[in-house]
């Protein structure tokens, strides 16, 4: 913004940011720049497309969602809507088309940004949360429904063979909701800071070898143990540690590739609190950077109907009550590295410390 004088809607508390009938961006205030994260003289002539670089959940950029210039020629606004950075933060979007007359070609695109309210974000993340619980209890039930109805129906004409195939269905289904329904329940007290850690000392080392042999137990692929001698037991709750080992392993032989790696070691943080580190390897794909920090976000997820992307949120909401942090990385054998630390930590220090 080097030298750059006030102009038009500086004063604004709302990002705007003004293109015009190219396309082009020919106007940014500080807000949006601020808001955006971007350089307000690197984006002026540049295309709207790749300056609002903003996406929903499932990652469709609001550009490609909105398309300003093409559409109804009714349309005169843009709906408000909440949007993602790459960094994961919301802003609340809406904006306006100015067409040279009614019907006509668009002739300016204006579009106001703001952050969203931490009041407004928690109300929405609770209607969200109902609708999308309702959306991935019905699927599950769907085939739980459909199976024992035919089977009632038309009980007769199946084989034994053909029974148990369907029922063997309804079971896989009814683990699923299950499942499910506790990760919700870990979601629902996460996110009203009612998580009630059992604590006790923990050792790590064996905590990790009992997590990797019941998912070998349990038909998942071999797990390579990379365990130190010298890491020190933690204050921890052992039942919400193993299901944050269990979440990562599982992701590891779901998204990733290759032999999964589970390494503990004693590692103090960078101020010296002692601690132990945990890293889950795979020779995967990895997770592109720009979406470390969103993976985190309830139900985002890829792989279609396989998961609800609950998994890593609650992870970082288990780690973040026992005073720790989960991260990100990249695998020295090239998949994701998943590094989570705990500290030491007495008891007393730990987020919540009592027993619902
Ligand atoms: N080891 C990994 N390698 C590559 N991508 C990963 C890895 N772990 C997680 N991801 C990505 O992060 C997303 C979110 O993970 P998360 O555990 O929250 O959800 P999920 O595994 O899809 O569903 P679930 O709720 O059953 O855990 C995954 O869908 C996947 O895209
Ligand atoms: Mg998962």
């Amino acid at each position: 913004m080097s030298g750059q004088q006030t102009i038009a809607g500086d004063d604004l508390p709302d990002g705007l940011v003004v293109a015009d009938a190219a396309g082009a961006v020919v106007h940014l205030n500080q807000a949006a720049a601020r808001l955006l994260g971007t350089d307000r003289d690197a984006v002026i002539g540049q295309p709207l497309s790749e300056v609002i670089t903003l996406d929903d959940l499932s990652g469709c950029s609001w550009y490609d969602a909105m398309r300003p210039y093409d559409g109804l020629e009714t349309r005169t606004r843009l709906v408000e809507q909440a949007w993602y950075r790459p960094d994961g933060r919301e802003l609340l979007v809406t904006g306006g088309l100015v067409r040279e007359r009614p019907l006509g070609a668009v002739l300016r695109v204006t579009v106001s940004m703001r952050a969203v309210r931490a009041r407004w974000q928690l109300d929405r993340r609770h209607s969200d949360l109902v609708a999308t619980v309702a959306h991935e209890l019905r699927s599950p039930l769907t085939g739980v429904k459909g199976f024992t109805a035919t089977l009632l129906a038309k009980w007769d004409r199946f084989s034994d063979q053909q029974r148990r195939l369907m029922l063997e269905t309804v079971d896989a289904d009814a683990d699923r909701l299950a499942r499910l329904i506790t990760e919700l329940l870990d979601t629902a007290r996460i996110d009203a800071g009612r998580l009630a850690l059992r604590v006790a000392p923990v050792d790590v080392v064996a905590l990790s070898r009992r997590v990797a042999a019941s998912i070998t137990a349990a038909g998942g692929r071999d797990i390579r143990l990379e365990l130190s001698a010298g890491a020190p037991e933690i204050w921890g709750d052992a039942d919400k540690l193993s299901q944050v080992l269990t979440n990562l392993v599982e992701n590891a032989q779901r998204h990733g590739r290759g032999t999964v790696a589970v390494s503990v070691l004693g590692e103090p943080a960078a101020d010296g609190t002692p601690g132990v580190a945990v890293l889950v390897d795979d020779e995967g794909e990895g997770v592109p950077e720009e979406l470390r920090e969103r993976v985190f976000n309830r139900f985002w997820h890829t792989g279609g109907q396989d998961g609800s992307g609950l998994g890593l949120y609650i992870v970082r909401g288990l780690v973040e009550a026992h005073s720790g942090e989960v991260a990100i990385l990249s695998s020295p054998a090239g998949g994701a590295r998943i590094r989570i630390w705990l500290p030491v930590a007495e008891p007393e220090t730990l987020a919540a410390t009592s027993v619902s």
